[in-house]
């Protein structure tokens, strides 16, 4: 029997897509470093723990559909900290950010309705903009510019009378790259113009380096009636499995409208909300901690990558990805390449192809995106894996 035409229509994700070849490498013995997924291998604070095992209710019941009470009482305290002043009102708990995505797109759009976005971009959106029946229409920002914002200009052509939104992501996920206070301005200033929303995807707000500063949109108060900001709790506190994000707006609008969609999924789950609420509570020096430690690992990657003959990478400001250029015509089949017939001393890697990340399908063959979430150690391994797997694989093409 036939299964939906938007079904078929859906990628495969591309940094899981290959997860197969990958079980496959283990079940024949071989280590496989997993640089494909931006799952951090930092212990969640010890109070998250404890907190899920302290839960001691008698029933694990349904919550509020716009998430726990406490914990939206004490997420305004959290977003200060970011000069962001919010009410509880104003926030909304969501299952994951992967959710708040979810529930933004079918908020602001209708079928056929158009969304910008620069590209490389966050793939999994182009999964929930398909589900909601969602076009992305994308700009395209440039390696050799090291991601930055396309002109505005570019943005500017794209809109037409189906365009609700300009989507972005600040740190970015898969290039690294922080938007600007100028950047974010020039976006807020067309949004307007345009009467268009702007929604920012800040999931890896506490993951900047080198002093570079996040400045979140929903600093710029006189916009912030057209601003939506995805979040989440996964990437901060390094608990992704408990699924806990939130979408927040001033426009009150949005929320009653995204309630709608929230009381249908009935609520976020219980158990992870008492988790986040105790995540609130995580010292400034756990992040700090792990802030360096990605930084050093960036570094270190960075500097390996550019020993690689025909590799290049540019150095990423924040999150803790980046879109690496490798010596090959199809990195998808290089990536198949490391799985299916490679290993070096027993061990091989990961990535995802980065041509998944782009609207566009012919960008990005000759990309891949690098995750950089596992300890130096291993990185120097997967490193070697890399530049021994790109020698063989030339000499088979
Ligand atoms: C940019 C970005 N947004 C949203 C998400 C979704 O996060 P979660 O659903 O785990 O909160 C991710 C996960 O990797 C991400 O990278």
């Amino acid at each position: 029997m036939d299964l939906s035409s938007r079904i078929s229509s859906f990628q495969a994700s591309p940094i899981r897509r290959l997860v197969p070849y990958a079980n496959e490498a283990k079940r024949k013995g071989i280590h496989v470093y997993y640089l494909n997924i931006g799952q951090p291998d930092i212990k969640t604070p010890p109070q998250v723990l404890e907190a899920i095992r302290g839960y001691n209710h008698e029933i694990i019941a349904y919550g509020q559909s716009e998430g726990d009470e406490e914990l939206r009482q004490a997420l305004p305290e959290y977003y200060r900290q970011y000069n962001v002043e919010v009410k509880p009102e104003n926030i909304m708990v969501t299952t994951g950010g992967s959710e708040a995505i979810q529930f933004t797109l079918m908020t602001l759009c209708d079928p056929l309705d158009e969304v910008i976005v620069p590209e490389p971009y966050y793939t999994n959106v182009g999964s929930f903009a398909k589900g909601a029946g969602v076009v992305l229409k994308s700009v395209t920002s440039r390696f050799e510019e090291g991601f930055s914002l396309p002109d505005i200009s570019e943005f500017e052509k794209k809109i037409n009378d189906k365009t609700r939104a300009i989507m972005i992501c600040s740190p970015n996920n898969p290039t690294g790259y922080i938007y600007s206070k100028q950047e974010l301005q020039q976006l807020l200033d067309l949004v307007k113009k345009r009467d268009l929303f702007l929604i920012v995807d800040e999931v890896y707000r506490e993951f900047c380096y080198d002093g570079h500063e996040f400045i979140s949109a929903l600093t710029f108060t006189e916009y912030s009636d057209r601003v939506i900001v995805v979040d989440s709790f996964s990437k901060r506190y390094s608990m992704c499995g408990a699924r806990i994000g939130s979408l927040v707006t001033k426009n009150q609008d949005v929320i009653d409208g995204a309630i709608k969609l929230a009381q249908a999924r009935l609520c976020p789950p219980d158990i992870e909300q008492t988790a986040a609420l105790a995540a609130l509570q995580t010292p400034l020096s756990y992040i700090k901690e792990v802030q360096g430690e990605y930084q050093k690992r960036r570094d270190f990657l960075v500097k390996e990558l550019h020993t690689i003959a025909g590799v290049d990478c540019s150095m990423p400001k924040g999150a803790f990805y980046l879109i690496a250029k490798l010596p090959v015509a199809d990195a998808e089949d290089f990536c198949l390449f490391l799985l299916k017939d490679f290993s070096y001393q027993n061990q091989t890697l990961m990535l995802a192809p980065a041509n998944g990340f782009y609207v566009d399908e012919s960008l990005g063959k000759d990309e891949v995106r690098i995750a950089y979430v596992l300890n130096e150690e291993d990185l120097r391994n997967a490193m070697l894996c890399l530049r021994v797997a790109l020698e063989e694989y030339k000499t088979r093409e």
